[in-house]
């Protein structure tokens, strides 16, 4: 498990491959085992490889998305805020649980903030994620996920400088 968290990196660099449909059904099996507050599960998952959608949510923010337009795969991750409360915090744990299923398979993803993040005419990135693949109204959108196979390399992270100063032990 800690050389699959040391060897995941954000990659934004992706081959002109398809994603084979057993892998793609894993890493969505692996989103809805992820657990969530009182096992309410308010996530839902939109698959998107429409080479034409990937290109338009490409331009969900002013920063930070554009690679997508690159990227095989997206899997935007929505949530009902009626169902949780805590819906945040799940989403992003159905997130992180698919990214590193992804990575397990040799796969490469980075993440996309949709959540309090704008596009460069100001619109929000969860409304125009939203109009954009016909999302309703009530939910929200947490992020996006970027999938292939990799067309960058990155080093792993190294061991010997990790902020070891951020934990603390019995009291603060
Ligand atoms: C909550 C969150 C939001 C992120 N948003 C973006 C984003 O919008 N665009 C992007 O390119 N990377 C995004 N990332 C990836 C981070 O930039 C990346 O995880 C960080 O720089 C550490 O690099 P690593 O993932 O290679 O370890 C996000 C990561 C997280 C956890």
């Amino acid at each position: 498990m800690l050389d699959l968290l040391k060897t995941r990196r954000s990659i934004r660099r992706f081959k002109d491959r398809e994603i084979e449909k057993e892998k793609v059904d894993m890493i969505l099996k692996a989103g809805l085992l992820s657990p969530s507050s009182r096992g309410r599960r308010p996530w839902e998952f939109i698959v998107v490889n429409d080479k034409q959608l990937l290109e338009t949510l490409s331009s969900c923010r002013e920063h930070g998305s554009q690679f997508l337009a690159g990227a095989p795969l997206a899997i935007v991750v929505i949530a009902d805020p009626d169902v949780c409360d805590v819906w945040v915090e799940d989403a992003s744990i159905a997130a992180i649980i698919m990214q590193l299923t992804a990575h397990w398979m040799g796969l490469g993803s980075c993440w996309i903030q949709a959540r309090k993040r704008y596009r460069a005419n100001d619109e929000k990135t969860e409304d125009y994620i939203k109009r954009s693949l016909g999302i309703p109204e009530k939910y929200n959108v947490e992020c996006i996920i970027a999938l292939g196979y990799k067309d960058e390399d990155k080093p792993p992270h190294d061991q010997e400088s990790l902020p070891y100063k951020k934990l603390h032990f019995n009291k603060y």
